[in-house]
């Protein structure tokens, strides 16, 4: 099952979630990250930020990207991973890959999955979770074990992400996303949530039936996941206490 763990808050899981992939990433510098944007890794990548980590060889993969937004537009993924992940922490742009970049768009769900590949497959996925329970942009009704392609987005998702442009009808209706069966193929999952909205979500993707209705309860197939959120997003887990419980008792080689 996931690990569960049960912080503060942002802050404090952006520390713990740093610690990961800075070991990640000391001991192979050409670790491939998954990459994730929206708010939730924000706290990861500030405290990444202070540590005078080497990322210049790291391999970067983003779990998707809106379909139809003209190029360097400030709110493709493609933007804002290199404004808030790759300058700050010095990242080679070459080495960080958005879906749907190069070539076609029919066949840039292939293209992925095929770069994905020859780097080895990734290390670590960071994860935020939709309300919808959507990972990437894996709507309710994805298959558990679809590979990167388009997708239409949810309506929730585009008025969740409203916030980001001029008015509702600015925000796409399509993306590239890596599919779940994609996500999978990572060997480590690590899926952090902040605040009580997600707090369905969330208890879904742990403690729910595995169901292409809430596509983040996937990550129960997988054999290693870690999960971080703060109390308001833990607010509906049935078993916090014996994931406290087992956090606080680990035998001293099950840390770091
Ligand atoms: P957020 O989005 O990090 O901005 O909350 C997460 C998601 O929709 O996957």
């Amino acid at each position: 099952m996931a690990e569960v763990v049960i912080v503060r808050d942002a802050d404090e899981a952006g520390e713990i979630a740093a610690d990961m992939i800075e070991a990640l990433v000391r001991r192979n510098p050409d670790v491939v990250l998954g990459l994730a944007t929206g708010s939730t890794p924000l706290t990861t990548w500030a405290s990444l930020a202070g540590r005078g980590l080497d990322f210049s060889r790291a391999r970067g993969f983003v779990l998707d990207e809106y379909v139809g937004l003209e190029p360097g537009h400030p709110e493709s993924y493609r933007s804002v991973i290199d404004r808030e992940l790759v300058i700050p922490l010095g990242f080679s742009p070459e080495l960080v890959h958005v879906p749907g970049e190069n070539g076609t768009i029919e066949t840039a769900g292939e293209d992925y999955e095929n770069a994905i590949e020859r780097a080895g497959g990734v290390d670590m996925q960071l994860l935020g979770i939709g309300r919808t329970g959507h990972i990437g942009f894996n709507e309710p009704g994805s298959s558990l074990a679809s590979r990167t392609r388009v997708k239409a987005l949810a309506e929730q998702t585009r008025r969740d992400n409203a916030r980001f442009f001029d008015s509702l009808d600015d925000v796409p209706t399509h993306c590239i996303t890596q599919g779940l069966g994609t996500i999978q193929r990572a060997r480590h999952l690590l899926l952090l949530a902040f605040g009580e909205a997600k707090a369905r979500a969330v208890a879904g993707a742990v403690e729910g039936a595995v169901t292409a209705s809430l596509p983040a309860s996937v990550i129960q197939l997988h054999e290693k996941v870690t999960v971080i959120v703060d109390e308001g997003a833990a607010s509906g887990l049935l078993h916090a206490n014996y994931y406290r419980y087992a956090r606080d008792n680990r035998f001293d080689w099950q840390k770091g």
